[in-house]
C-alpha cells in the first residue's frame, strides 16, 4: 500500500524513472529478438502466405510447416488412401463437410483441389490437441482392426480419415480444417492464398 505521507512530487518522479526505465528494459529485451529473425520469420510471424514445396514428396508421406502460428500438414495421398474415403463415409460425423471449416473447393469427397493431395490444418477440433498420423492400416496402425488409415487425437481419441474428417461417437465435433491454399507450380503450394489449381 502506498504511504499517502511521501510527497506526491517524489512520487511522480519515482514512478517516471522506473516506468522509463521499464520501457527501455523492453526495447533492449525484445531488440535481440526481432533481430534475430530473418525476413521471412518476420513475415510469417505476421501471418504472410508460406509456400511449401512438395516436390520430394512421396506417395504416403507427409510433409508439415507452419502458417500463421499453426502446423499445417500436406499429404501425398495413394491410389489405397484414396479409396479408402468412400469406405469409411457411413461411419463419420460430417462425410460432405456441411458443418466443417475449409474453403468452397475443399468441400468435396477429398476436401482438396487435387485428389493425391491432402492440405490440413494439423489441430484437432475438439480441444486442440495435435493428432498424430496414423497411415498403417489395420491391426498393425494400433487402432483397431479394420482401420483404413487417417489421423488420432491421442488427447481425448477422436479419430479422423485421411481427409481429415471426424469419426461418429468421438469427442471432436466437426472435420479438422481446411486452410486456404493454391498451387504456384505442380510442386509449389502457397498456404494461406485462395486459388484454383
Ligand atoms: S483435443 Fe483431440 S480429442 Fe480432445
Amino acid at each position: 500500500m502506498i504511504d499517502d505521507r511521501v510527497d506526491n512530487g517524489r512520487r511522480r518522479f519515482l514512478t517516471a524513472v522506473t516506468g522509463g526505465m521499464g520501457v527501455i528494459g523492453g526495447v533492449f529485451a525484445a531488440t535481440p529478438f526481432v533481430l534475430s529473425m530473418a525476413p521471412s520469420e518476420r513475415a510469417k510471424a505476421a501471418g504472410a502466405p508460406v509456400e511449401i514445396d512438395i516436390s520430394k514428396l512421396e506417395p504416403g508421406q507427409m510433409i508439415k510447416e507452419i502458417w500463421r502460428g499453426n502446423p499445417v500438414w500436406v499429404v501425398s495421398r495413394t491410389p489405397e488412401m484414396i479409396e479408402s474415403l468412400q469406405q469409411v463415409e457411413g461411419e463419420l460425423r460430417d462425410p460432405d463437410s456441411d458443418n466443417s471449416i475449409q474453403p468452397g473447393f475443399a468441400q468435396n469427397d477429398y476436401r482438396s483441389l487435387k485428389p493425391e493431395i491432402l492440405v490440413l490444418i494439423g489441430i484437432c477440433t475438439h480441444l486442440g490437441c495435435s493428432p498424430v498420423q496414423k497411415f498403417a492400416i489395420g491391426p498393425e496402425s494400433g487402432i483397431s482392426d479394420d482401420w483404413p488409415g487417417g489421423f488420432f487425437c491421442p488427447c481425448h481419441g477422436s479419430k479422423f480419415d485421411l481427409a481429415g474428417r471426424v469419426y461418429q461417437q468421438v469427442p471432436a465435433p466437426t472435420n479438422m480444417v481446411v486452410p486456404p491454399y493454391k498451387y504456384i507450380s505442380d510442386s509449389l503450394i502457397l498456404i494461406g492464398e485462395v486459388g484454383e489449381a
